[in-house]
C-alpha cells in the first residue's frame, strides 16, 4: 500500500527540524517553557538549539523528553505540566536552563547531573490529594454538602441539555460524572486528583479541565446562551410538557410562553394548569411549605382512613431545604386496607378546595409468575396522584407547629391545627390585585401522592426517596452485579428465582449486598 503523502512528509521530517536544520539527536526532544523566560528569549534559544542539531518543539506534546525552564521551581513546572496532560504524566526530564547552555557549548546533550534537575519537593507528589470512590452511586455517601458546585453545575447543565435533546445516554454519563464529584470530600483543584476516579469520560474531563483552568467551560457557556436550550428550558418548565412536545413546538417556531399562548396550540388539562400556574410552579417549594402540605395531607388521609400513615419522600426526605414539588407515600399497617384510598383522599381534598389540578392513576402492579423481569416503567404502577395544591400563604406560620407532630404522628394532634378549610381556601379571592400570582394570598404547589400496600412499603420508600440517579444506580447495581431486579414494588432474585421480602430499607440494602446509605446521603 502506498504511504499517504502527508505521512511520508512526517517520516522524512524526523531527520530535519522545522527550521530545516538536521536533527542529530532524535532520542532527545526539547521543549522550552516560555513562563518567566519570555517569548523572545525562548525563540532565540529554540533557534540556537535547532542550529546545533537538537529537536526543539514549539508546542508541548507527549513526545517531549526534556522540558527546559529558567527561574521556575520544580513544583511550578510540575503544576504546568499537569495542566497540559490528562491523567498520568509521561516520563519527562524537568531541567534547568544550565543543562541546555552546557549542551549547546558541548554541541551534544550533556549527561544529566543532579544540579541540572529541577528540585521537586517530594511532598508535591504526596500532597496531591488523589480521590478514590466506588463506581456505583449507591455504594457512596453523597450528602448535600457539595465541595465542587462549580464543576457539578457545569456537568449537570450538559446532562440536562442532553436529556432535553433526547440523548439519554449522554445525559446519564454527565449525570454520573457530576455525581462522582458531588461525593468527593474536598474541592478538586487539579486534574491530577481525578486520576483513577470512575465515570469520568473524555468529554466530562474536558469540561472539568476547562473550568479548572479558565473558570468556565466554553461548551457550557455556549449551551446556556443558545436559543434552543433557552426555549427547551422554558417550555419544559411548564408542568405537563416533556421534551418531545417542546421540540415539536420549537420546530413550529414557538420559543416562549407568549408565543405558545398566541399560537392557539391545543393544550391538555395538565398543560393548561401548568401554563396558568407557571410562575408559582417554577418557584422552589420551601421546607416550611412542604411541612404545611404534609399536615393537610395527613388530615385528609386519616379522615378517610383512620390508621393510615403518611410519609414525606423525595428530596425533602433527603434533607433538601427546597424542592420542585412535595412527595408523599401513603400506606396502612393492615394489608389491603389501602385499596381505593387515593380517590377518597382526592375527593376529600377537592371538597376542601385544596386542589387546583389532579390526575390519579390506578394501581396496575401484579407480581408476575416468572418474576417482574424489567418492567418498562418501574415507577408508575402504584395508585398515584399528580396534583397541584392551592396553598394558603398564611399557613406557613399557622400550621407549622402542628406539622411535625402530625406527619407520621398521632392523628389526634391534627385537632390542634387550623381546619382544613382555612388551609386551602383563599378568603378574599377575586379582587384585581389578587389575580397577580405574587400578590394573592395563596400559591400553587406541585404535590405527588403515592399509595402503597404495606407489604411493598419498604420498596416504595426506597424507590421514591431518590435521588433519581441514586435510584437508577441501585437498579443497575442489582441487575449487573447481583442478577436481581429491583423496582419500587419488589426485589426479584433471578438466580434463586424468587422474590426477596423486606420490611425496611436496611433489609433491601442487605439483600443487595450494599452498605446501608441513609436518605440524607443519597443526594447523588
Ligand atoms: N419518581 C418516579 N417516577 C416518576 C417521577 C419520580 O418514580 N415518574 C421518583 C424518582 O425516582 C425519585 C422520586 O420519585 O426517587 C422523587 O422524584 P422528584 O419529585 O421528581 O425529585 P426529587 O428528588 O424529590 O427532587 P425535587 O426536590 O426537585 O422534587
Ligand atoms: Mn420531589
Ligand atoms: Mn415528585
Amino acid at each position: 500500500m502506498m504511504v499517504p503523502l502527508k505521512r511520508r512528509k512526517v517520516v522524512s521530517s524526523h531527520t530535519e527540524s522545522c527550521d530545516g536544520d538536521e536533527i542529530k539527536f532524535p532520542q532527545v526532544v526539547l521543549f522550552l517553557l516560555e513562563r518567566k523566560m519570555g517569548a523572545s528569549r525562548r525563540s532565540f534559544l529554540s533557534h540556537l538549539g535547532r542550529k546545533k542539531g537538537f529537536q526543539v518543539e514549539d508546542k508541548f506534546s507527549e513526545s517531549v523528553t526534556h522540558i527546559i525552564s529558567e527561574n521556575n521551581s520544580g513544583s511550578e513546572v510540575r503544576t504546568w505540566l499537569d495542566s497540559q496532560v490528562k491523567g498520568q504524566t509521561p516520563p519527562v526530564h524537568l531541567l534547568d536552563i544550565s543543562w541546555f547552555t552546557e549542551s549547546m557549548k558541548a554541541g551534544h546533550p550533556v549527561q544529566i547531573l543532579d544540579r541540572h534537575k529541577l528540585q521537586e519537593q517530594q511532598i508535591t507528589e504526596a500532597e496531591v490529594k488523589v480521590f478514590s470512590v466506588p463506581s456505583y452511586a449507591c455504594q457512596r455517601r453523597t450528602s448535600l454538602e457539595n465541595h465542587n458546585t462549580v464543576l457539578t453545575d457545569a456537568l449537570s447543565l450538559l446532562a440536562e441539555n442532553a436529556e432535553l435533546s433526547n440523548e439519554e445516554g449522554r445525559g446519564v454519563a454527565f449525570c454520573r460524572a457530576a455525581a462522582v464529584l458531588k461525593s468527593l470530600p474536598e474541592q478538586v483543584t487539579s486534574m491530577k486528583q481525578l486520576k483513577g476516579l470512575p465515570c469520568l469520560g473524555d468529554h466530562s474531563l474536558r469540561v472539568i479541565k476547562d473550568v479548572l483552568e479558565n473558570g468556565a467551560s466554553s461548551e457550557v457557556e455556549s449551551t446556556k446562551q443558545s436559543e434552543r436550550y433557552k426555549a427547551l428550558k422554558v417550555l419544559t418548565g411548564i408542568f405537563g410538557v416533556g421534551s418531545k412536545t417542546a421540540h415539536r413546538w420549537i420546530s413550529e417556531g414557538i420559543l416562549n410562553l407568549q408565543q405558545l399562548r398566541d399560537s392557539g396550540q391545543t393544550l391538555n388539562r395538565a398543560q393548561q394548569a401548568g401554563l396558568e400556574h407557571y410562575d408559582n410552579l417554577n418557584q422552589p417549594v420551601t421546607k416550611a411549605e412542604a411541612d404545611t402540605i404534609g399536615d393537610i395531607v395527613q388530615r385528609a388521609v386519616v379522615s378517610v382512613l383512620p390508621g393510615a400513615r403518611v410519609t414525606l419522600i423525595g428530596g425533602f426526605r433527603r434533607g433538601k431545604q427546597t424542592g420542585h414539588d412535595v412527595d408523599f407515600l401513603i400506606t396502612h399497617p393492615e394489608e389491603g386496607r389501602e385499596e381505593g384510598l387515593m380517590p377518597k383522599v382526592v375527593s376529600y381534598l377537592e371538597a376542601q378546595g385544596c386542589l387546583l389540578y389532579q390526575k390519579t392513576t390506578r394501581n396496575s402492579y401484579l407480581e408476575a409468575q416468572g418474576g417482574p423481569g424489567r418492567p418498562s416503567s418501574n415507577m408508575d404502577r402504584f395508585e398515584r396522584c399528580f396534583s397541584i395544591f392551592k396553598l394558603h400563604k398564611e399557613d406557613k406560620q399557622g400550621a407549622k407547629q402542628g406539622a411535625t407532630e402530625t406527619v407520621n404522628g398521632d392523628p389526634a394532634s391534627c385537632l390542634h391545627t387550623l381546619s382544613q378549610k382555612e388551609s386551602c381556601e383563599a378568603s378574599d379571592e377575586g379582587s384585581e390585585e389578587e389575580k397577580s400570582s405574587t400578590h394573592r394570598r395563596w400559591r400553587a404547589v406541585r404535590v405527588d401522592l403515592v399509595v402503597s400496600p404495606i407489604s411493598q412499603f419498604a420498596f416504595a420508600l426506597l424507590g421514591w426517596t431518590g435521588s433519581k440517579l441514586f435510584e437508577r444506580e441501585l437498579r443497575r447495581w442489582a441487575g449487573h452485579e447481583k442478577s436481581m431486579s429491583l423496582s419500587s414494588h419488589a426485589l426479584f432474585d433471578s438466580k434463586q428465582g424468587c422474590y426477596l421480602r423486606a420490611t425496611s430499607e436496611e433489609e433491601i440494602f442487605t439483600h443487595l449486598g450494599l452498605e446501608f446509605i441513609p436518605p440524607s446521603e443519597r443526594n447523588a
